[in-house]
Order: structure tokens, then C-alpha cells, then sequence
């Protein structure tokens, strides 16, 4: 007979000497109160039951215990504190045992390393990823960790946020043996009679720490704090991690307890903290869409991609590494031919890195097929084109597709800018042509843009999003407009850049600013990436539609019409000399701004980083509420993940919706009034962002409507 404690999350049932404490909170087991509660609880009734001689932890469902509730963090906090209950768990006269089956991460590991002996199944994964939001291990993780495994791999385990399989975890000493099986209470009992047959004694990891070499410890945690400082510039967190394992080094293990509880709570008060749980939580809810609850996708199974470009060819890789069928159909002979060269290319690399066996890519090779003529999709699930960026291209593909295709085959387009609905309007059946908009390099970058046209059938939505799942991407449903809604918002903040720089800033400078506030790039260094012409076809394409009362900088196209495109050309914002992938500041793309602002009579004023980031910014939310207001986003939330998955907006910030809240929009809705005393055109504000801030509300308020 189980026994129910707090809310039925926690249950115990007694079989023989073992006390099987279950835990049972979908979907991940997450130590929330009642978790907390509910293990108290079980611990209490196996000291209090003279025939419990060990109690076993497992967790019911895939996972063990996925870690705190982090939903519950920046809310006042209830007891138990997990830090207390892990305590109470190492402190338990009773033998305490956890097998682990699955996720056993942050909070759950730290549950798992306060047990005296950890059972691994094979599908186990250990980690601490607290420092993937803005955290550290605050329930003993930087104390016990170290004792057990050392503080080179220890702190590596919590600096990188990593899962361990249960072959490593077994090779480091974190778990303590490894069943084969799947079941994991058979597996976890078998282990605690094991154990009791053994006499195996409580054993706590506390008094662990015999390779705790003082020296050796502070020498390896000497160069990760150089190495870290160096690798995350500007990151709260794994400083402090590192400053808590370095207690685990010099204090007694309490101390170092009352030390790492309270650079935890100075990681919780901390906004990097709330920009990353925010991205975190952001990322799963873009998934979450009317279709989605609507509609059931349609079968996807084989799919084609018309076109093996750049982007042809990344998706086709893509595709294939999500276990599709996927059929390349090129112009010709030559260009299937190298269509096939770009995908081949990726899988050699790999090969070359030692992450893939010959036999591998040949048996992915095996699911491609390579094709000049239509004829051959005419079964296919789902066709991708990414041919040239040109309607009139697009719209003769679209004609075909409709010629070919079965009925109910998903028609997706890759374009960039173009608009669907008129690529639609080509078609018989503009119900199923969606926008499937990819990120460069498409099999790395996770961003997709799920475009959705007028006329669209929710379940070619829904597939979609399917589609986004089976290759791990996230996706954000965004509406038809030129640039959707990515591309749209950066169009207006380049234009920002632009300003900045014929005013008075560098395009080195203004790169520097971005750099600090947390980009992994600045804005004319992805320019000179991604290649000048791109965005210049784009301007000239526009141009018949600029409205007049616009401000058009004209530097970027000097630079273009000198060949300069980036990194190609090898030169563009920076020269990049014998092919560097790194540029260097170019004295003529100065003296080319500088003539830029004479013959528009500009005269340069200086500008600080704090100025170049208000004006980047304000431009960039401003767009945003836009987007948010026309409904091509549907909340505040999918521009931040948009901005976080593919233009590498610096996610300890959250993203640029999250970014405003936390400035203050009555700040920015300021910025962007004293800004549109110069340009009332372009710094126009957003309604939404004037409503906002009268209604005293923020972005935040828009993500939770249902
Ligand atoms: N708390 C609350 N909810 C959580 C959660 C957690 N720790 N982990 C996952 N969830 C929720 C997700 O939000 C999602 O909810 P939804 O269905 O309403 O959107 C649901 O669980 C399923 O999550 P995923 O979609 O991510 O499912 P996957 O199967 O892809 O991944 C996972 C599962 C690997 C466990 C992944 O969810 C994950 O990495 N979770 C976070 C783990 C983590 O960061 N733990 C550390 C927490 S901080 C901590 O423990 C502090 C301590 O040191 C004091
Ligand atoms: P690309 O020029 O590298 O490739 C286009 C390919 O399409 C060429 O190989 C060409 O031979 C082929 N093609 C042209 N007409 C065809 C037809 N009628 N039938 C079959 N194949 C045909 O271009 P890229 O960069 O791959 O772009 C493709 C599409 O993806 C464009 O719409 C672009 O806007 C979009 N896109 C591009 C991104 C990028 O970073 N390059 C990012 C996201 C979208």
C-alpha cells in the first residue's frame, strides 16, 4: 500500500528494508514546494519506521528531477529550502539511495550527490546548468560536486551547463554503478539490496574530499578564472561560480554552504537572471500558437528542396539530420551537382573533426536524392523552395510545385523579404503555401520563422511547427510584411547605425558599443559576414518606395559600388587582409564616411557608447511594439526569441522586449521623443509603447493573454 503525502506528488511504498520514495510532478519532476514538502515528509517516516533500513528516490515519468521550480524563483520562498532538504538528506541515519533514469539536472543532481549512493540507468544526464540562467548550483552543487569529482571537472560541469551520460558520469565518480536496464525501480531496488546485503555504511558526501588537492585545486581554478573572464565578458554568474567552488577549496564544508547560499541569492537578485529565465521560458512558449491547438499536422515524411544554394543546402542537412527523405531538385546538371558538393561538404567536415564515421554519412546519404526535373516530387509531404530572391522566379517555381505536387503536399517558400501572398495567389491551393524562413547557416542557426499568408490552412501551420520540432528548431509564427519579423526590426535598426555613423560615430566604434553591451559581433562585422550585396539588392529593390520624408545614408552603397562586399571581397566596414577571417579598421572607409558627411553638410559630433546603445535600442523596440501592434508577432515574446535564436541579441538580456521592460518604457518612449526632435519621421513611436507606458503596463504583460 502507497502512502500519499503533500498533493500526491511525493508517494512511498514499502518493500522489504526499502522505502521507494516516488517523485511524481510533470512534466519533470521540478522540486517545487510541495516536491520539497513531500520529500521532508518521506525522509520523517523512514526514521521514524524501525523497518526502513535504506530509502530509494527515483523519479516516475522520463525524468528524475529536472531541478528547482523555476518558476518559483523571484517569489518569496517556502520551506523547505532545497538547501535544507539536501541536508537533511546526507544527514539521514538511514541509508539514502538515488537511482537515476533520466534528466537529473541543477537541484535534482544536487538531491542526488546529498543521497550516499547514486545508481545510473543508461538514459541518464547529469548536469548543473544553473549557469544557463543566470544561476549558480545553490543547494550544495559547488560544495559536494568538487569533493566527489574534483574541481577542474566539477567547475567544467558547471561553467559549461552541460549534460553527462551515465558512462561518463560512472568514469568521473559521480554516479557510483550503471545498470543497463530501463526499469528503474527494479534496477534501484535490486541496487539497495545490494547495498544492505553489503552492509554498505551511510556515507556522506560532505566528508568526501580526498582529491581535493589544495594546490593542484587552486591552479586549475586559477586558470578557468582567467579562461572565464576572457570567454564570457560581461557574464554574472560563472564568476561567481568559480568564487564558490573556490570555498570548497579553503572553507569547512558549512562554510563554504552559508558561502555559496549567499552568492546564489546575489545570482537570483541579479537581471541577468531574469533576462535568461525569461528566454528560457520565452523559447518553449513561441510553440504555442491557436493552430497548434487547432489543427493536427499533416504527415511528414519525404520532403524536396527546389533549389541547392546556400540555403538550399543547409536545409536539405537539416533535414536530413532530422531522419527525413529529402529530394534536391537544381536547374541543371552542374548546379545539382554542386548543390550536392555543398551538402556533402558539411558531413566531410565532420568526418574530418572524428564526429562522424564514413558509414554514418553514407547511410545519411542514402535518404538523398538529386534531381533537375519536378517530375520527381510529385509524391513529396513538404517542398522548400530557396531559389534566387526574385518573385518572378518564385512565382514560375510555385507554378510548377502546383503542376507536380500531390494534393495536400505543404508548399513552403524561403524568402527573405518577398511577399506569400502573391507567391500564393500563383498557385490552385494558396491553403497550403506557407513561409518557412531559415537562418544562414540553416543546419546551426536555430531561429525558423514560421511566415503565415492570408489564405493558409491551420494545419499546414501546425505542420510547420511539426516540421520545426523534428529538426530542433525554434520557431516563431510571424505574419506577411516586408522582412517578416526579424529582418524588419534589423532594417530599422541598421537604419540607426547609419544615422549613428554619418552624425559622427565609427562604424568601429558603434561595433565596440555593441560589443560591450553583449553582441558577439557588432552590427557591421555580421555585415561584412553575411556580404554587403545582400542588403544592398535589398535598398535598390525599395528604393522606388522609399517614402521621401525618409533619411537614406548612402555609405554602404559607396562601399558596394566599389566591390567592397565584406569578407568575400575581402574588404567592406574592415579590410580582411590574405583572406583573415578577422577585419581590421580601414582608413579609406573612414575617409569615404567623412566625404559622406561633407557633401551632406553633416557635421560629426562625438557620441558615447551609452548614446550609440539608446538609439540602437529605441530603434529596435520601437519596431518591435510595431510588429507586436500589427500583429505580424503575436507577443512581445516571440520578437525576443526572433532576436535571441537568429541575430545573436545577447541573451543574458533577454531580448529586446525584455530589455525594454527592464530599462523602463516611460525611458525608452523619452529616448525616442527627444530623438524625434531631430527626425520625427523615423523616430516616430509606436502606439502600442504610448499606451503602454499611460497604462503604467510593459511588453511582459502582452506575452500571458491567452
Ligand atoms: N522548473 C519548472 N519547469 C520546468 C523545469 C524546471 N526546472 N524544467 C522544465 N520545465 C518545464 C518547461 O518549461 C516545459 O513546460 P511547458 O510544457 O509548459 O512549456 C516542460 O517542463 C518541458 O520542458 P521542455 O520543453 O524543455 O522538455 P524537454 O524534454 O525538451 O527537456 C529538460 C527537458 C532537459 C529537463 C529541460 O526542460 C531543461 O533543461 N530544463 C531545465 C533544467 C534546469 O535548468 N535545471 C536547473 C534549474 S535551477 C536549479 O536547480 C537551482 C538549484 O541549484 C538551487
Ligand atoms: P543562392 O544563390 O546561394 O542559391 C539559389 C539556388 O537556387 C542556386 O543554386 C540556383 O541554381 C537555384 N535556382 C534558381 N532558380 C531555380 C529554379 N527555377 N529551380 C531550381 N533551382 C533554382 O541563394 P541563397 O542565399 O541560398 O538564397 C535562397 C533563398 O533563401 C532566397 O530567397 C533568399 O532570400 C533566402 N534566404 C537567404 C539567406 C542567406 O543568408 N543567404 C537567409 C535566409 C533566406
Amino acid at each position: 500500500m502507497g502512502t500519499a503525502i503533500p498533493a500526491c506528488v511525493v508517494t512511498t511504498a514499502r518493500e522489504g528494508g526499502v522505502l521507494v520514495v516516488t517523485i511524481d510532478n510533470p512534466p519533470v519532476n521540478a522540486l517545487g514546494v510541495a516536491v520539497r514538502q513531500g520529500l521532508w515528509a518521506a525522509l520523517e517516516q523512514a526514521e521514524q519506521d524501525a523497518a526502513v533500513q535504506a530509502v530509494l528516490l527515483l523519479g516516475a515519468g522520463t525524468s528524475f528531477i529536472a531541478g528547482a521550480d523555476i518558476r518559483e524563483f523571484g517569489q518569496p520562498p517556502q520551506p523547505p529550502l532545497l538547501p535544507d532538504l539536501c541536508n537533511r538528506i546526507e544527514a539521514s541515519p538511514k541509508l539514502v539511495i538515488a537511482a537515476l533514469h533520466g534528466p537529473t539536472l541543477g537541484g535534482g543532481l544536487e538531491v542526488a550527490l546529498a543521497a550516499h549512493y547514486r545508481l545510473g540507468l543508461s538514459a541518464a544526464k547529469l548536469g548543473l546548468p544553473e549557469v544557463n540562467l543566470g544561476l549558480l548550483p545553490g543547494a550544495g552543487g559547488t560544495q559536494r560536486t568538487p569533493r566527489l569529482i574534483g574541481v577542474q571537472a566539477a567547475a567544467e560541469l558547471m561553467l559549461s551547463g552541460r549534460h553527462m551520460g551515465a558512462q561518463e558520469a560512472l568514469a568521473v565518480g559521480l554516479i557510483d554503478d550503471l545498470d543497463g536496464g530501463h526499469d528503474v525501480r527494479a534496477a534501484g531496488l535490486a541496487y539497495a539490496q545490494t547495498l544492505l546485503a553489503q552492509k554498505a555504511p551511510v556515507r556522506r558526501t560532505r566528508d568526501a574530499g580526498a582529491l581535493i588537492n589544495k594546490a593542484a585545486s587552486q591552479a586549475a581554478l586559477n586558470v578557468l578564472k582567467a579562461h572565464t573572464a576572457k570567454k564570457t565578458p560581461g557574464l554574472f554568474s560563472p564568476l561567481k561560480i568559480l568564487e564558490a567552488i573556490q570555498g570548497a577549496i579553503d572553507l569547512p564544508f558549512d562554510e563554504g554552504l552559508k558561502q555559496e547560499r549567499a552568492l546564489f541569492l546575489q545570482c537570483l537578485d541579479s537581471p541577468q537572471r531574469a533576462g535568461l529565465i525569461h528566454a528560457f521560458f520565452a523559447e518553449r512558449e513561441t510553440a504555442k500558437i491557436p493552430e497548434a491547438k487547432a489543427a493536427t499536422p499533416r504527415p511528414l515524411a519525404h520532403i524536396a528542396i527546389i533549389g541547392g544554394g546556400t540555403m538550399g543546402a543547409g536545409i536539405t542537412v537539416a533535414a536530413l539530420d532530422a531522419g527525413l527523405q529529402v529530394t534536391m531538385i537544381e536547374r541543371d546538371a552542374p548546379s545539382i551537382a554542386r548543390g550536392q558538393a555543398h551538402v556533402e561538404k558539411v558531413y566531410d567536415g565532420l568526418i574530418a573533426k572524428g564526429r562522424l564515421s564514413a558509414e554514418a554519412k553514407a547511410a545519411v546519404m542514402a535518404r538523398y536524392t538529386p534531381s533537375t526535373s519536378y517530375d520527381d516530387i510529385g509524391q513529396v509531404d513538404l517542398v522548400i523552395e530557396a531559389v534566387f530572391e526574385d518573385l518572378d522566379v518564385k512565382k514560375t517555381v510555385f507554378q510548377e510545385l502546383d503542376r507536380v505536387c500531390k494534393p495536400g503536399a505543404v508548399l513552403a517558400t524561403n524568402t527573405s523579404y518577398l511577399d506569400i501572398d502573391a507567391i500564393a495567389a500563383v498557385t490552385s491551393r494558396p491553403q497550403d503555401v506557407v513561409g518557412l524562413h531559415f537562418f544562414s547557416p540553416a543546419n546551426i542557426m536555430k531561429l525558423l520563422e514560421i511566415v503565415v499568408p492570408a489564405k493558409v490552412a491551420a494545419d499546414v501551420v501546425a505542420t510547420a511547427f511539426a516540421l520545426a520540432k523534428k529538426m530542433k528548431k525554434t520557431p516563431v509564427r510571424a505574419g506577411v510584411c516586408d522582412g517578416f519579423i526579424g529582418n524588419r526590426i534589423m532594417a530599422v535598426y541598421r537604419q540607426a547605425a547609419d544615422y549613428l555613423m554619418e552624425d559622427g560615430a565609427s562604424p568601429y566604434q558603434i561595433d565596440e558599443a555593441l560589443r560591450a553591451f553583449g553582441y558577439p559581433m557588432g552590427l557591421f562585422q555580421v555585415v561584412d559576414l553575411a556580404g554587403g550585396d545582400i542588403g544592398w539588392a535589398a535598398r535598390k529593390r525599395r528604393a522606388p518606395t522609399r517614402d521621401p520624408r525618409a533619411r537614406y545614408v548612402e555609405i554602404s552603397d559607396r562601399l558596394c559600388e566599389r566591390g567592397w562586399f565584406g569578407q568575400k571581397t575581402g574588404r567592406g566596414f574592415y579590410l580582411y587582409p590574405q583572406g583573415a577571417r578577422t577585419g581590421v579598421p580601414d582608413p579609406e572607409v573612414l575617409a569615404i564616411v567623412d566625404a559622406e558627411r561633407t557633401r551632406k553638410g553633416i557635421t560629426p559630433r562625438p557620441f558615447t557608447a551609452d548614446e550609440i546603445i539608446r538609439r540602437y535600442m529605441a530603434a529596435m523596440v520601437n519596431e518591435g511594439a510595431k510588429v507586436v501592434q500589427e500583429g505580424i508577432a503575436l507577443r512581445p515574446l516571440d520578437v525576443d526569441v526572433t532576436f535571441l535564436s537568429g541575430y545573436g541579441f545577447p541573451r543574458f538580456r533577454g531580448g529586446p522586449m525584455k530589455y525594454a521592460d527592464m530599462v523602463g518604457l516611460d525611458k525608452v518612449l523619452a529616448d525616442l521623443r527627444e530623438f524625434a526632435q531631430e527626425d520625427a519621421w523615423f523616430w516616430q513611436p509606436a502606439a502600442l509603447l504610448e499606451t503602454l507606458v499611460a497604462q503604467g503596463a510593459n511588453f511582459d504583460s502582452l506575452n500571458h493573454r491567452e
